[in-house]
């Protein structure tokens, strides 16, 4: 419908952050995201609803027009790719930097390495434009856990306070990309319903700003 908005968004760190943005673009869910056990979730505004997803799903929703717009965290748009999304606005919260890290003290010793990553396509480019020859693992979480029981010699995550690398004896070496949270919008939906989703992003633009 021309004049509904689905907005896709993910529970998790991104959500706490993104709740106050919303709100200040005058979006508030009509229930509780954290305790409602709902997929679809009405707002007070009118025209609005939300839809929760997994973090990775987002950019997937948006692209094929299952939701209108997302809030998705640019480590996963870059594993997605996003040629077929429009990435109007960075939201400026959940701030982190994807990175290369490995054991405390240890250097990479040949230009060959295992690595195991969640972020199979980031840490494949990114190795291929180092020059470096990678076996890339692919998993689904605890990265950390990798090398310390020899599944590999490096890892591809995001590190904010860089607590986690340093609780499992593992330091950063090389930045690969500054990350934060996007909004993200179908392009056919930016031009079916130009006039809500510019208003969706000069609400937001704004409330970004003022948080600054
Ligand atoms: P997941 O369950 O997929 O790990 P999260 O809710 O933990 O999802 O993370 C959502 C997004 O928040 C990530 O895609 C990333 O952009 C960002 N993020 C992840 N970890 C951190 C962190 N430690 N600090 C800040 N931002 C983070
Ligand atoms: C994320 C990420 C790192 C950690 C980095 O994990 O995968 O493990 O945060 O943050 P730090 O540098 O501040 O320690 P998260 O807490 O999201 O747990 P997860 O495994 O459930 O994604
Ligand atoms: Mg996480």
């Amino acid at each position: 419908m021309k004049n509904q908005l689905t907005i896709a968004l993910s529970k998790g760190r991104i959500l706490d952050e993104t709740l106050p943005l919303l709100k200040a673009a005058g979006i508030e869910p009509a229930e509780d995201l954290k305790k409602s056990r709902k997929l679809i979730i009405p707002t007070h505004h009118p025209h609005i609803n939300l839809l929760i997803v997994r973090t990775t799903d987002v950019p997937t929703y948006v692209e094929y027009g299952a939701a209108d717009a997302g809030v998705s965290g640019k480590d996963v748009l870059l594993e997605h790719g996003t040629q077929s999304l429009y990435e109007p606005l960075d939201l400026k919260i959940a701030q982190c930097r994807l990175m290369t890290a490995g054991p405390v003290g240890g250097k990479p010793q040949s230009r060959r390495r295992r690595v195991a990553t969640k972020f199979v396509n980031i840490a494949k480019r990114f190795y291929a434009t180092q020059g470096y020859q990678a076996e890339i693992i692919k998993l689904y979480g605890s990265m950390e856990l990798a090398p310390l029981v020899g599944l590999a010699d490096e890892i591809v995550d995001v590190v904010d306070t860089g607590n986690t690398l340093r609780a499992n004896g593992l330091e950063p070496r090389e930045l690969i990309a500054h990350v934060s949270a996007r909004l993200v919008i179908n392009k056919a939906a930016m031009k079916i319903k130009h006039k809500l989703l510019q208003n969706l992003i000069q609400d937001l633009e704004s409330a970004v700003n003022k948080r600054e």
